[in-house]
């Protein structure tokens, strides 16, 4: 679990975590209606920033959520959180609600209501764990029509990583009409003959900052890489299986159902390609190149 360290941001300013308040009645609590970000930070840098605020802008106009910061803003609130909590491999969550109103009504409050901001602070564990290889089981995608909103309703992802947790896996891979969506927690990636698969952008999964980064560092690394729709027999039959997100980077999955993956080892496209993108990311030595 990550525990938050002790700065947060609430509506305006820098604040003990432990003294944020937030009404009962705020639209987030009701009825999910906030979006959110996780941009992971290295050496006291943040990595991918451009796609994670271009993604939270993309979520604001999705949801008709008024953004409340431009640009320069969320950089200095990213900026101050990171600074006041010490620096070091961080990930900044960042959470806008809707505001709350008065009283409980679906529709959109009036003008008068005013986004909630909240942001805060937590390790990343470097090297991560997950390096070694993952279990990873596979579960009905059971998710709303827009998952490349990322919305706080988050309950299927929920269910769907307590599943993992309950059957002592890493993370659940999720599956629709019978092929791959994306896992509880992040984007999936497979490996064919050496080729980077993942699933095209569209309403049933995120658009991965991760995954993004990762195809293009597998270009410069020679690699060949496709987006293509990802059958359950192409998924079970992948040479690898990768699961890549901002907190956990890419992750090798060993096992998927009981079933070893390739020798059940993490694979040597995953040991090339995850090298290149670790060196990818910001050193205290070093600004990081950035995709
Ligand atoms: C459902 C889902 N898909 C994909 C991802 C991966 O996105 P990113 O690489 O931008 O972290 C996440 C990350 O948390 C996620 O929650």
């Amino acid at each position: 679990m990550a525990v938050p360290l002790p700065t947060a941001w609430f509506n305006g300013e820098f604040m003990p975590l432990a003294a944020v308040r937030v009404s009962p009645l705020d639209r987030a609590f009701l009825f999910g209606d906030a979006v959110y970000e996780v941009i992971p930070v290295y050496a006291g840098q943040p990595f991918l920033l451009d796609p994670h605020l271009d993604r939270l802008e993309r979520s604001f106009r999705e949801v008709e959520i008024r953004n409340p910061h431009g640009r320069a803003e969320w950089e200095k609130i990213i900026g101050g959180l990171v600074q006041r909590n010490g620096g070091g491999n961080l990930a900044v969550y960042l959470q806008v609600s809707r505001g709350a109103d008065v009283g409980r009504d679906h529709a959109f409050p009036g003008s008068h209501v005013t986004p909630t901001v909240f942001g805060m602070v937590s390790t990343i564990r470097e090297p991560h764990p997950d390096r070694t290889g993952i279990r990873a089981i596979t579960r009905p995608d059971q998710r709303w029509g827009r998952c490349d909103i990322k919305s706080t309703a988050l309950l299927a992802n929920v269910l769907a990583r307590q599943a993992a947790s309950a059957a002592g896996a890493g993370e659940t891979i999720l599956l629709r009409d019978g092929q791959l969506t994306e896992g509880s927690a992040s984007s999936v990636i497979i490996v064919e003959k050496g080729v980077l698969v993942r699933r095209p952008a569209g309403p049933d999964v995120l658009p991965g900052t991760t995954t993004d980064a990762v195809f293009v560092i597998a270009r410069e690394c020679g690699r060949r890489c496709i987006d293509d729709a990802i059958t359950v027999e192409r998924l079970r039959g992948a040479d690898e299986i990768w699961i890549a997100a901002a907190t956990r980077g890419l992750a090798p999955v060993v096992v998927l159902d009981d079933t070893p993956v390739g020798n059940g080892e993490p694979g040597p496209v995953w040991q090339q390609v995850s090298a290149a993108f670790d060196a990818s990311r910001p050193t205290a030595h070093s600004g990081g190149k950035v995709p």
